[in-house]
């Protein structure tokens, strides 16, 4: 059965704006689990815009299902993973002035430092995905630096603003799907995934993990708001 990744960076975001502990992050990922999320994914930005150091040690702590700790290849941050030891560690890129990661990670300019992230963390018995767009050479260039996963950028699917865009797309992420099944790569997707646009990619045979954020945790507050408004005036009244 198809996998779910639950991204909480959103609940992070949200308790940065006002600088507090609310909403709780941990709470968070718990309620995602108990909701049957196979993974929790937290991204550590270098500039810790949302997700933050004491929020991956107490995940690593309390999550009951796997870590997936998205990160950049940056020196600090493999340092900070191979001491964390989440169970897994999905490569990309990062970009500071980006509202979200934007392409996927460009494994064939980077190999080098690609490589040699993948052998620190693996040294480190975590497993490695790399997030890399629907691309030949790309996962050639992943099967070479050593990762055993990869997930596909659903973005460019996601975004598509025509319908025959968006079939080009999809044809890309299936092709590229049964393409790194065929050389014995774990196959992942996601990004821009939501309620809409997501059957056709969970139809494709060979992806066996979806990581979904902004979607879910967009749903949460309306799925959520009536009930909040309910128990305020219950408060008050
Ligand atoms: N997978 C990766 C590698 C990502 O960088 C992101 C965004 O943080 C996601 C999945 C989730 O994307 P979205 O929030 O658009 O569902």
């Amino acid at each position: 059965m198809l996998k779910l990744g639950v991204n909480i960076d959103h609940v992070a975001t949200l308790r940065q704006a006002r600088g507090g502990s609310q909403p709780d992050v941990i709470k968070a990922a718990l309620a995602c689990e108990a909701a049957g999320a196979d993974s929790i994914v937290a991204h550590l930005r270098e500039d810790r815009r949302h997700i933050n150091d004491a929020d991956v040690k107490k995940l690593r702590r309390l999550i009951k299902t796997r870590l997936n700790l998205e990160m950049s290849i940056a020196p600090e941050i493999v340092r900070i993973a191979c001491s964390l030891r989440p169970d897994q560690a999905t490569l990309v890129p990062e970009r500071r002035q980006e509202l979200t990661t934007e392409g996927g990670l460009d494994t064939r300019k980077n190999f080098k430092r690609v490589k040699e992230a993948v052998s620190a963390l693996e040294a480190r018995k975590i497993e490695i995905s790399l997030f890399i767009d629907p691309d030949t050479k790309q996962i050639e260039a992943a099967l070479e630096t050593g990762a055993k996963i990869i997930e596909l950028h659903t973005g460019r699917y996601a975004n598509a603003k025509t319908s025959s865009e968006r079939r080009r797309y999809l044809l890309e992420i299936e092709n590229a799907s049964s393409y790194a099944g065929s050389l014995g790569l774990v196959v992942n997707a996601g990004h821009g995934l939501d309620y809409q646009n997501v059957s056709s990619v969970a139809r494709i045979g060979e992806i066996e993990e979806l990581n979904i954020g902004h979607s879910i945790i967009s749903r949460a507050v309306f799925i959520g708001l009536a009930r909040a408004v309910e128990e305020m005036k219950m408060l008050i009244g």
